[in-house]
This record gives C-alpha cells, sequence and structure tokens, in this order.
C-alpha cells in the first residue's frame, strides 16, 4: 500500500453510468470480513451541496480501499499505513477512521468487543478524492460482516456519515454516497441517483501535492456566508445552477459544455474563498494543455484538480502535461455512455 503519493500516471478503468449503483462489497460470514469502497471525484456541487444545492460526482473505481476486520480478545486495534495500534489511542487527525470501527460497534450491538481492523488504501489521502469516506465505509462494512451483519446501503450510510461529522463536522452526504457507488451520481435531497451519460466522457484528475483541507474550507464557507449572505447564496445557486447544466450536457454527452460549466464553477468556487494557487495553476495547465474546462474538486485549498478531455487518448497526453507542470499524481477515469 503506498502510503505517499503514487506519482505513476494511472488510466483509470471505465465507469458505466448504467453499472449497479452500489459497489461496497462485504461477507456477512462471521469471523472475518471484508469490506471495499473506491475514491470519488466531484464533478460539480462541492460545497453547495452542503447548502442544499444538487451535485454530480464520480466513482473512481480503479482507486480502491478495502478493510478487513476480525474479532478478536481485548482491545480493538488498527493497521493502516498511517497508523498501527490500538483504536483508543488513534492520533488525533485519524479520529474519523476510529469513528467509524466504533460506530460499526454499536451498530452490531459489540460496542466493547474486540477487533482487528486492516485498511489498505490506495486512495491518497487529503486530496479532495474522498479517502475518509471510502475508509469509513470500507471499515464499516468489514466491521459489520465480521459480526454476522450486512448493512443495508441506508445502515451503512448513516455509520459512515458519523465518521464524516468526526472529519468535517456537517457532511452533505455526497461523499458517503459517491464512494460505494458503481456510476455518475446525481445527488439532491440527501439521496443519489444514477446520472444518465449519453455519449463517452473522460476526465482527468491532477494533485497539486498541497494537502485540501476541507473541514478549514467548509468552515470558511460559513463564516463569509454569515459575513455576506446574499453574495455567498448567490455563489451557492450559481454552483447549483451548473450542477443542473452539467446533468443535461452529460445526458446528451456533450462534453464541451461540462467544460465549459466547469470553468465556470471553478470562477465561482475561488470567490467563495475556498481556491489556492496551486489550484489555479494546475486549472491553467489544463487548459493550455487542451482541456474542455476544468476546476477544482472536492473541499478545495489543495487538493486535485479535475478536467474534462477531449478523449480517451488525449486524456493520457494531458495526464503528461500536468505531471510536466509540476503535480506529482494525475490520473484519467471515462465514462461509457449509458445510452
Ligand atoms: C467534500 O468532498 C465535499 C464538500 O461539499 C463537503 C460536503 O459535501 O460535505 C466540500
Amino acid at each position: 500500500m503506498p502510503s505517499s503519493l503514487d506519482a505513476r500516471a494511472h488510466r483509470g478503468e471505465a465507469v458505466t453510468a448504467a453499472a449497479a449503483p452500489d459497489a461496497a462489497a462485504g461477507s456477512a460470514v462471521p469471523g472475518t470480513g471484508t469490506g471495499r469502497a473506491t475514491a470519488k471525484t466531484i464533478l460539480f456541487g462541492e460545497h453547495a451541496v452542503v447548502y442544499g444545492r444538487p451535485a454530480v460526482a464520480v466513482p473512481i473505481t480503479a482507486i480502491p480501499v478495502t478493510a478487513l476486520a476480525r474479532p478478536v480478545e481485548g482491545p480493538a486495534s488498527l493497521r493502516s499505513a498511517l497508523y498501527h495500534g490500538r483504536l483508543d489511542r488513534i492520533p488525533e487527525r485519524l479520529r474519523p477512521t476510529g469513528a467509524a470501527v466504533s460506530a460499526a460497534l454499536d451498530a452490531v450491538g459489540r460496542p466493547s468487543s474486540g477487533v482487528a481492523v486492516e485498511v489498505r488504501s490506495e486512495i491518497p489521502a487529503e486530496r479532495g478524492l474522498g479517502s475518509s469516506a471510502a475508509v469509513a465505509a470500507a471499515i464499516v462494512t468489514a466491521v459489520s460482516a465480521a459480526f454476522g451483519r450486512t448493512l443495508s446501503a441506508d445502515e451503512r450510510h448513516e455509520l459512515i456519515q458519523i465518521a464524516e461529522r468526526a472529519a468535517h463536522g456537517r457532511p452533505s452526504g455526497l461523499d458517503a454516497r459517491s464512494v460505494v457507488a458503481t456510476g455518475p451520481v446525481w445527488f439532491e435531497d440527501g439521496a443519489a441517483t444514477t446520472l444518465a451519460v449519453g455519449g463517452p466522457m473522460t476526465f482527468v484528475l491532477a494533485d497539486t501535492g498541497v494537502a485540501g483541507r476541507t473541514r478549514e474550507a467548509v468552515a470558511a464557507v460559513r463564516a463569509l456566508r454569515e459575513e455576506r449572505p446574499a453574495h455567498v447564496d448567490a455563489l451557492l445557486e450559481r454552483l447549483g445552477g451548473l450542477a443542473a447544466q452539467a446533468r443535461v450536457a452529460l445526458g446528451t454527452g456533450d462534453a464541451a459544455s461540462v467544460g465549459a460549466a466547469m470553468d465556470d464553477a471553478h470562477a465561482a468556487l475561488d470567490m467563495l474563498g475556498v481556491g489556492d494557487p496551486a489550484l489555479d495553476h494546475l486549472v491553467a495547465a489544463a487548459r493550455t494543455g487542451g482541456a474542455l474546462g476544468a476546476k477544482l474538486t472536492g473541499g478545495g485549498r489543495g487538493g486535485c484538480i479535475v478536467a474534462v478531455a477531449r478523449d480517451a487518448d488525449h486524456a493520457d497526453d494531458l495526464v503528461a502535461h500536468l505531471r510536466a507542470a509540476g503535480s506529482p499524481a494525475a490520473w484519467s477515469t471515462h465514462l461509457e455512455a449509458s445510452r
């Protein structure tokens, strides 16, 4: 398991919009439980979704996290690239991971049981790619399975949300839904539905190398909204409107319109105060590399950008171009048409 960013360019596997909406795998035989989830990229609606606007996200199924859980005598423990030890001594910044284990034990009615959890993640942490939600999803699935329980999608969602609240206060639920999806997601009013895609589309993700700060960014938007409500609400409305436009453009396979909406969304997110010079640099580099549009993705203030490539071959060129522009890691992910 890479503990730092994998610097290779990585071509993601195709994601089919028509696929089943739930990718979390788990075994319900008491003994060893397994759980799996994946990275995600938010195409439209981050931050605005916290205030009830719609959003569009895509799971990146080629970047997975798996968890294994086994009931043990004695205290609960965690083994991962970031920590190995007792759960009650977990470092503060991994508190959401600890919260996921505890929430799952509570849910199966075994709050004081010992469990040994091992997490293997290929998702770079703090990059706006949903690492915290995906790790939580894999853990709650594995821990409940280790005690013989298969969670319903809604039960699992509530447990992931407990971990996400420990991560950044008032999560919308978008990340929790997207990391267990197998196709593009339209998220509105707390619910995720599978989004139709009218033509193939390839996206490129590139890491700035700067750790994203979702908790801080979410708090900054809240503070700005208290200070300048009309200004912030207009930006949130614009971001929600762009998500709605993009839904139509994705449905007709109109990659140029999706790209144009991304350019607008990046500007609006910057005005919300969640931008960063490193994000602007890569967004500009994506455009000079021929992207149809680009924006920050996820919480912002660092993390990754997402760009629309002209096609799969251009995505490879764009990955190389963004790496040459200083991105330490870049990936592409492809959406097949669902109709
Ligand atoms: C973080 O990946 C997405 C945000 O919109 C927060 C949330 O939806 O809870 C910034």
